[in-house]
């Protein structure tokens, strides 16, 4: 819907294209390397996590770049300088990172306080001011390293939670950059991210950037919902409009580079270490676990499940073997540590209970692997048991997947993955119900082959296609079209020049057609919204506008037609009241545009109802087919916190609804969805033949206005803010001194400087 409405408006601005050519800058904390000392010697490994292993094929790409930590602290300046030179040469910069600050940005910030949290484990996550001062420092040097190496074509793109604050700061020290910003791991629900002191800064943080992108549609919206309750920006579509600017948010599940988990199971090499594994296994089956040492893994419930299985199917004592690889990771991290002691207890005691001479039912690998050593893995495993209580995407499933080349095995999925989303033809469980995960691993290890193949297969087509090249170029594609946008909703002041050209144009035209927006473009808002009556200045104004008759002048609002009525029913104009709901064409009466159904009412009402009692000086406009709850007269703060808790209730009703809400000045508003002040507008721009036409709106509401109007009319917005209008004016006294200059009528009260 969003791209129709734009196209049509970027035909009407300058066709301005972003550069593809320039480079592409991607930043994260870590780089898909690390270094490592053995023997006296550094060398760099890669680094593992679905990060590092996902992007790792597209920053080699012509002069892109990655800058971020080389995972190692290195105080000697001239070592440094050979690590920047060696990384230089493939691609790389090193951000490097002290004691301190590794301690408290990257183990205490990133991940004793952000990780926890978005993670659903708030219960571990700690809140420590010193801990948010580092983040906010090394978010800063980060920033300052990206100043000394990004042009001003240059494409950056930031990586996850540990670099929340760098789009912004990189927006205010290049303003006009194009930043996108990637989410690896999941946005929690606004009830669990509220938790955290630092909430506002976090999200502020994070909306320097045009384009932020997360795994799945439901992240997004808790990020959304956050976004509004928290900072108070709405959002239509995923566009967030800050006032000066407009970022999209949307979502990309990540894909992996299939080809080469494909060709690497084919390989040889591979096929070699897998009848080794197998021989060395003396086992029928095999059920694989890879993951990152990690709470949010589920590797204890996993390791409870399989102990349960192995108690209830006795069957299968001798006959299946788990393979659990877990990779060491933030091993200083207290809860972390406390885990690894956890699962080499598990690991004992299943083993200790039910080992024989010729078979251990777990064989535990706590270490890492190189990607052939995974592969041969990958092809021995019948089951891949992929458990975790929550992950943002989870890799691991995809490569499992990928590496089936004979189509044989079946995974074992948790809901909790972001994965899960795509993969629905996995056997999903909950990792917290072990009954489930017990039953569900029978079933996967008695699967007939046929079954599993045509599981696998499906999977296979849909991995295929949406791979990790498919997730960076639809990334990069829509960084590039918000660009575009923006440039499509920048407004420009309407300066003498263009008033002159306007000006000629309507002395030109012989028939010409004025809409103009009554509240907040021809009269100021009051707090009382009665109390905002025309004045005699407007009034005479719109007389003898409305009195050349060459022109035709139609005066919208959202109020009732009844007040409209009252206010300027007597003059020689044309009407729209309840956004589109009346309308009034001059010399006829009042007709309304739709047949409404507005049985909704009651129900929202009493919802309006509970916030008018919540919110001292709030109160219900009731209007033929909408609702209002005005806050213009509440205590500042609290109107705008009751408003964006209202949005958002607002929106969860109406979502299966009819309905639509609007979130406008000092007003929540919610309105059958078929009524638009743009449809009502397109009614008479069809009846009426027209050679000029001019519009002057103000609110986020009137853009409907604007976008249904021609190529060639004037669009103007009151108020610099980002608009589809071509033009702005700082205030209704400039919007009607421009009309008043056009028709050549002195008035008494316009301050003579303007315009
Ligand atoms: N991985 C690795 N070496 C290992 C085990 C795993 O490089 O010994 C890789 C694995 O192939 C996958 C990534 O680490 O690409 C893990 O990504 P995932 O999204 O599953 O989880 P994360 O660690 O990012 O939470
Ligand atoms: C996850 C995160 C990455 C992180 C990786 C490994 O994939 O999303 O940002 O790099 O885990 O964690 P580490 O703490 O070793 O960088």
């Amino acid at each position: 819907m969003l791209l129709d409405h734009t196209l049509g408006q970027q035909l009407q601005k300058p066709d301005i294209r972003y550069n593809h050519m320039a480079k592409l800058i991607i930043v994260s904390n870590r780089l898909p390397v690390k270094l490592q000392e053995s023997e006296g010697r550094l060398d760099f490994k890669p680094s593992e996590g679905g990060l590092a292993t996902g992007l790792g094929s597209i920053y080699k790409k012509k002069n892109n770049l990655w800058i971020g930590w080389p995972g190692m602290v290195v105080e000697d300046e001239s070592q440094q300088q050979q690590i920047i030179d060696n990384l230089n040469g493939q691609n790389m910069h090193p951000v490097f990172l002290s004691d301190k600050e590794i301690k408290e940005f990257y183990e205490g910030f990133s991940n004793e306080t952000l990780w926890p949290t978005f993670h659903y484990f708030s219960q571990y996550a700690i809140y420590e001011q010193q801990l948010w001062e580092t983040y906010v420092e090394v978010n800063q040097k980060y920033c300052d390293e990206l100043v000394k190496v990004a042009e001003p074509d240059d494409t950056i793109w930031v990586h996850d939670y540990q670099l929340l604050l760098l789009p912004s700061m990189l927006r205010e020290k290049l303003p006009g950059s194009t930043i996108g910003f990637f989410q690896h791991i999941p946005f929690p629900s606004y009830e669990v991210f509220r938790l955290l002191p630092w909430r506002k800064e976090l999200l502020e943080g994070m909306l320097g950037s045009d384009l932020i992108g997360f795994h799945t549609y439901d992240d997004m919206r808790h990020f959304l919902s956050s976004v509004n309750r928290l900072v108070g920006h709405g959002s239509t579509h995923g566009w967030i409009n800050t006032g000066n600017r407009s970022l999209l948010v949307d979502s990309f599940p990540m894909g992996i580079d299939y080809e080469k988990y494909e060709q690497t199971a084919e390989s040889d090499e591979v096929k070699k270490r897998e009848k080794i594994y197998r021989n060395n296994l003396h086992s029928k089956k095999i059920i694989l676990s890879i993951d990152r040492l990690d709470y949010s893994k589920g590797i204890p419930q996993r390791l409870l499940a399989f102990e349960l299985f192995l108690e209830r199917y006795p069957e299968f004592h001798e006959k299946v073997t788990l393979v659990m690889l877990v990779v060491p990771s933030r091993d200083a991290v207290e809860k972390y540590k406390e885990l690894k002691e956890e699962v080499d207890e598990l690991v004992g005691r299943i083993n200790g209970n039910y080992s024989h001479m010729n078979w251990n039912p777990i064989q535990y690998f706590y270490r890492s692997y190189p990607l052939e050593t995974l592969s041969a893995f990958y092809r021995m495993a019948d089951v891949a048991l992929v458990t975790p209580m929550r992950d943002g995407m989870n890799l691991v499933c995809k490569e499992y997947v990928a590496s089936k080349l004979d189509q044989k095995g079946v995974l074992i999925l948790s809901e909790m993955a972001g994965a899960s989303k795509e993969l629905s033809e996995a056997l999903l469980i909950n990792p917290n119900d072990i009954n489930q995960m017990v039953e569900t691993l029978h079933t996967a290890l008695t699967m007939p082959e046929d079954v599993q193949q045509q599981h696998m297969r499906h999977m296979q087509e849909s991995l295929r296609r949406y791979n990790i090249h498919h997730w960076v170029s639809m990334f990069m594609d829509r960084l590039s079209y918000v660009k575009i946008k923006q440039l499509s909703m920048a407004t420009t002041y309407l300066d003498e020049a263009t008033y002159q050209e306007l000006s000629n144009s309507y002395e030109e035209a012989s028939s010409r057609l004025f809409f103009l927006e009554y509240d907040g473009a021809l009269v100021d808002y009051h707090n009382r919204p009665l109390m905002a009556a025309p004045d005699e200045d407007l009034l005479e104004l719109l007389q003898v506008l409305s009195s050349n008759s060459k022109n035709r002048v139609v005066v919208i609002s959202s109020r009732e037609k009844d007040n409209m009525q009252r206010w300027l029913g007597h003059l020689n104009i044309d009407l729209i009241a309840e956004h589109g709901v009346w309308i009034k064409q001059r010399g006829t009466g009042w007709q309304t545009m739709t047949s409404l159904i507005d049985d909704w009412k009651s129900d929202i009402r009493l919802i309006l109802d509970l916030y008018v009692d919540r919110t001292p000086g709030s109160f219900i406009e009731e209007k033929e087919y909408s609702l209002v709850w005005h806050y213009r007269r509440v205590e500042t703060g609290l109107g705008e916190l009751r408003a964006r808790e209202l949005v958002s209730h607002l929106n969860f009703l109406a979502t299966n609804s009819n309905l639509q809400v609007l979130d406008g000045q000092m007003a929540v508003e919610i309105k059958a969805q078929e009524v638009s002040k743009g449809k009502a507008t397109s009614y008479w721009l069809n009846m009426y033949p027209h050679d000029f036409v001019l519009a002057i709106g103000d609110d986020w509401g009137d853009e409907d206005i604007f976008k249904a109007m021609p190529r060639e009319a004037y669009t103007v917005k009151i108020g610099n803010t980002h608009s589809v209008a071509k033009y702005h004016l700082d205030s209704c006294e400039e919007a009607r001194k421009l009309l008043s200059r056009l028709i050549g009528l002195k008035q008494k009260k316009l301050p003579k400087e303007l315009l």
